[in-house]
């Protein structure tokens, strides 16, 4: 064959290998790209592993980022699009499912118009129901509504019907997290009280509402974006302090008992600007199903003027000697875990 042929033949064929799943280590900071070579969109985002595959979820943050006129601090944003969900068998190699919540840009009123802002959505499964249901922080344009958003789905890829909004037990609820136990509780982890205290909510059994239990925790200490895991039968949270989009110090924090009492046991990461969470704010802790002691921590580095283009820092968490760090890697492949 000429070379000129054998060129042909190789590209005739390299749609063939296009969607193969390959080893694609994560290199943290860098764009990462969908199997459809787009780059990935799920920021301030949750994960669900279910009937074998884990699915991604988060702020589809496209277009410009604007500074309202009003603004008297940082509150860049971009218009709101919708939840984005990715799939994925390895961790490795995600494909885009589409916007499983969409924006309603014809309505002025609605939580999910373009104007307002649509926040950390996190989903649940819920085995009773058989539903899917995700929890998100949403906002009125001007700041002021600190509510959550609850919608519902028949299945993990959507679309997510929009119940409404509310404040849990009338409290403020910012960033947020849900977390199901082991005996299919689930909670809401929010902060509220203009940031200045977390609150953890007990939702029903359908997981839809509160159920008008919960407590305040971290009193007065500005934690932000919790990710909540359970080993051992203990329960850790990892959030941030409180600074906008820009980074600060993680913090680490353990309990008996999910509602409280919480012991703070201090940043957990180690290794280069470990001070500032590696430049990076927590979103989520998944557990690696199959593979005993391994739990992945996800963090957003965001791009405050720039939000479509904030990046993803995914690290290992190390529980080497009983204590649980998360140190600093440039690169790494969850095939290796
Ligand atoms: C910090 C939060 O964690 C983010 O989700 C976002 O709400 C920014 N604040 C906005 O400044």
């Amino acid at each position: 064959m000429t070379k000129l042929r054998l060129i042909y033949v190789l590209m005739l064929l390299a749609p063939l290998f296009a969607g193969a799943q390959t080893k694609q280590p994560l290199v943290n900071g860098e764009q990462w790209l969908d199997t459809a070579g787009n780059p990935l969109n799920a920021h301030g985002a949750g994960m669900l592993y279910h009937d074998g595959k884990y699915y991604l979820y988060g702020e589809y943050k496209k277009g410009k980022t604007i500074l309202p006129e009003w603004a008297t601090w940082e509150c860049y944003r971009t218009d709101v699009t919708g939840v984005s969900c990715y799939s994925s068998p390895d961790l490795e190699n995600w494909t885009f499912e589409g916007i499983v919540l969409p924006a309603v840009p014809d309505d002025p009123d609605h939580d999910l118009h373009p104007s307002k802002v649509l926040e950390r959505p996190k989903v649940v499964y819920n085995t009773k129901t058989g539903k899917f249901v995700m929890w998100a922080h949403v906002e009125s344009a001007d700041y002021s509504k600190a509510a959550a958003g609850v919608a519902i789905s028949d299945s993990p890829t959507g679309p997510f019907t929009y119940i409404g909004s509310f404040r849990p037990n009338d409290a403020m609820s910012r960033d947020q997290t849900v977390f199901v136990d082991d005996d299919g509780k689930a909670y809401q982890f929010a902060s509220s009280e203009n940031n200045q205290t977390l609150y953890i909510n007990e939702l029903t059994d359908d997981y839809l509402r509160p159920t008008g239990r919960f407590t305040r925790n971290f009193i007065g200490q500005s934690r932000e974006a919790p990710a909540v895991f359970k080993k051992d039968g203990k329960y850790y949270m990892l959030s941030s302090g409180c600074t906008g989009w820009d980074p600060n110090q993680a913090e680490l924090a353990v309990a008996d008992s999910i509602m409280g009492e919480w012991k703070v046991l201090g940043n957990p990461c180690t290794g280069k600007d470990a001070d500032k969470t590696f430049y990076a704010q927590s979103t989520y802790v998944q557990p690696v199903i199959g593979k005993k002691n391994c739990y992945i921590a996800m963090f957003d580095r965001w791009n405050k003027k720039d939000l479509e283009n904030s990046r993803y820092v995914w690290l290992p968490i190390s529980f080497d000697n009983g204590t649980i760090t998360i140190p600093w890697r440039e690169s790494w492949s969850p095939a290796d875990l």
